[in-house]
């Protein structure tokens, strides 16, 4: 046996105990006559003392070989403090050893195993065991732990059943590039590794399973951001006989349900947006509404007067910030330069001071006279004392730039606050986007979404029209998960892929499983997936999945621990049937 107990376990009411702890040497402090050493474990620290008049010698000279990160065995009396500290679980007590076993030495660690530590990014990367002893990072995996363990707990008592699907598959586009894995035993052949169980969740519908959902790896090959990984985890779900509003209404209840039980939060008020409006009032399909700031459109009230630019724009919006009217003209000019960067690609900014006196003093006075700049703020809902932006141009363009104006603003005031939590629904996507550089549609959720009920006609005369039963759960601005109701007839998904550019044979060579398996009696059904990395990052208050995966990848998709992906040799090449031109 290695211990009696945790070193996040005793107390006062252990003293006179004799236990037996194991863990790591955090830190020794060897004042001479007294050495103390802080023992670690998952669970806490417990403080070791050795002494001159109540240890051996033997053990004396034990204790001083010990060094940062040992792991060691104790056994020893849990006695009173003298000087408590009251920051610690255990701070009442210490252990006065009587014997000590050194289980295993370690080097010195490359950076310091405190919640605070010198270490960077990428040396604490490499050692990720070792990070991992750190308190944030621990924290951070057991809080996960937490999260899938509820999530698993609610579906289970909603008679979801957890099945699992196949890693080794063909692909199943969700909109990203596929890992693939070469065949040995089907020479020249490869699986692709799943973006998304999709097609396996709709054929397990078909199979009458009527309620399942997954907690699954997912593998995209896309480029790389604090909130996307190369590999990453869902909860992945899929009903029979729903429609949207069944749907919604689980998974309201989940996230209800997680925010409660992980967070305390009690939800109210659930909200509902469609896409249109989701674009209309935040240029954003992933609205963060802890905060207002909300668009107004001035097209109606700022065109039509002598200034070109907002003329000739197809739109004009603005948004007011609070309290922005007391900003200098250096501010307001570092905020102008800060919308024509290229990250955001404004051409410039228009803006109108609302000031506390009621009058306005705008960028742009020699077109607009006081009446008009009223209108401006009764249309961005701007307060005296506040400033009003206005962006100009391509509708999606001058949407998207004025909406990262505004989640900026909202960091920099401090309204992003983490311990808020305000989810909403955004429904009614449309079914086809537009590739601008390539003039095609391709689905906007993925192919297997069905358009809302009598649309379909309209997919031969204005697609970009179509609309999906598809909506996205979001919280805190980000995009925790999506679904769909689906196609469950082949007529249709052969429709759909018709209009998505694939000839009949290309959709019978990819999809032929699927649209086979719809003419056995396909019940109507559909879904949706959370991303439970940024769903735990986001209820744990951060937007950086990252920091709550055990080990994960770096920007560059690289595990920097074990060096991975890596070149294979020339023998594995060969009995795989694949050639390489480049070497290391
Ligand atoms: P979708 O592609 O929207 O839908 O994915 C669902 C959720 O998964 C998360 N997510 C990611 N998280 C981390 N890293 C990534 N690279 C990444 N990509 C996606 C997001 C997203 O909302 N099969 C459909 C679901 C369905 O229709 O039922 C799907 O995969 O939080």
């Amino acid at each position: 046996m290695y211990r009696s107990h945790s070193c996040g376990e005793l107390r006062a009411s252990h003293i006179h105990k004799t236990v037996k702890l194991s863990g790591w040497v955090q830190t020794i402090r060897d004042k001479g006559f007294v050495i103390w050493v802080d023992l670690r474990d998952r669970y806490g620290i417990t403080q070791l003392v050795f002494d001159e008049e109540r240890t051996s010698k033997e053990l004396i000279d034990k204790t001083k070989k010990l060094g940062r990160e040992f792991v060691i065995e104790v056994t020893g009396e849990v006695i009173e403090r003298a000087s408590k500290n009251p920051n610690i679980p255990t701070g009442e007590i210490e252990i006065l050893v009587q014997e000590l076993t050194i289980l295993n030495e370690s080097l010195t660690p490359p950076f310091t195993i405190e919640d605070d530590t010198d270490g960077g990014e990428d040396i604490r990367m490499k050692y990720r065991y070792l990070d991992i002893r750190r308190n944030p990072v621990k924290e951070s995996l057991i809080f996960r732990h937490k999260v899938a363990m509820e999530v698993r707990k609610f579906l289970s008592d909603e008679d979801f059943i957890e099945v699992e699907t196949p890693y080794l598959i063909k692909s199943t586009p969700e909109g990203a590039r596929d890992f693939v894995v070469p065949s040995r035993m089907n020479e020249g052949q490869f699986y692709a590794l799943p973006q998304s169980p999709q097609t396996f969740k709709q054929l397990l519908m078909v199979g009458g399973m009527d309620k399942y959902f997954q907690i699954v790896k997912c593998f995209r090959d896309e480029d790389l951001r604090a909130d996307r990984q190369p590999e990453f985890t869902q909860i992945d779900c899929e009903m029979a006989f729903v429609e949207q509003e069944d749907i919604l209404n689980i998974f309201e209840g989940l996230t209800r349900h997680l925010l409660k039980e992980i967070k305390g939060v009690t939800i109210g008020d659930f909200p509902r947006i469609t896409f249109d409006d989701a674009m209309r009032k935040y240029g954003n399909d992933k609205p963060d509404i802890r905060f207002g700031m909300e668009f107004g459109e001035l097209n109606a009230i700022a065109q039509h007067k002598e200034f070109g630019i907002f003329n000739d724009a197809e739109l004009v919006v603005g948004i007011a910030i609070p309290g922005g009217a007391s900003y200098t003209r250096k501010e307001i000019d570092k905020l102008i330069d800060w919308v024509r960067r290229p990250q955001v690609g404004a051409k410039g900014m228009v803006y109108a001071k609302y000031n506390e006196d009621g009058s306005f003093k705008s960028s742009v006075d020699k077109f607009y006279d006081q009446e008009d700049l009223a209108k401006w703020a009764a249309a961005t809902n701007a307060k005296p004392g506040d400033l009003i932006c206005v962006l100009s141009g391509d509708t999606t363009k001058t949407r998207a730039q004025l909406s990262a104006l505004r989640m900026e603003i909202a960091e920099r005031l401090g309204l992003r606050k983490s311990d808020e939590f305000a989810p909403l629904w955004v429904i009614d996507f449309p079914l086809l986007e537009l590739d601008e550089e390539t003039g095609h549609y391709h689905a906007m959720h993925h192919p297997f979404t069905s358009p809302k009920p009598g649309q379909l006609e309209l997919l031969d005369t204005t697609p970009g029209d179509v609309k999906a039963n598809a909506y996205d759960l979001v919280l805190n601005g980000n995009e925790i998960g999506g679904g769909s109701i689906r196609i469950h007839d082949k007529e249709t998904q052969a429709i759909m892929f018709k209009h998505l550019g694939f000839t009949p044979e290309e959709a019978k060579a990819q999809f032929g499983f699927l649209m086979d398996a719809f003419q056995y009696g396909a019940p109507p059904h559909g879904g949706l997936a959370f991303g439970l990395d940024r769903l735990v990052a986001i209820l744990g208050g951060q937007e950086t999945i990252r920091d709550f995966i055990a080990f994960p990848k770096n920007n560059s998709g690289r595990d920097v621990m074990i060096d991975a992906p890596a070149f294979i040799d020339d023998e594995q090449l060969n009995e795989l049937s694949l050639k390489l031109d480049i070497k290391s």
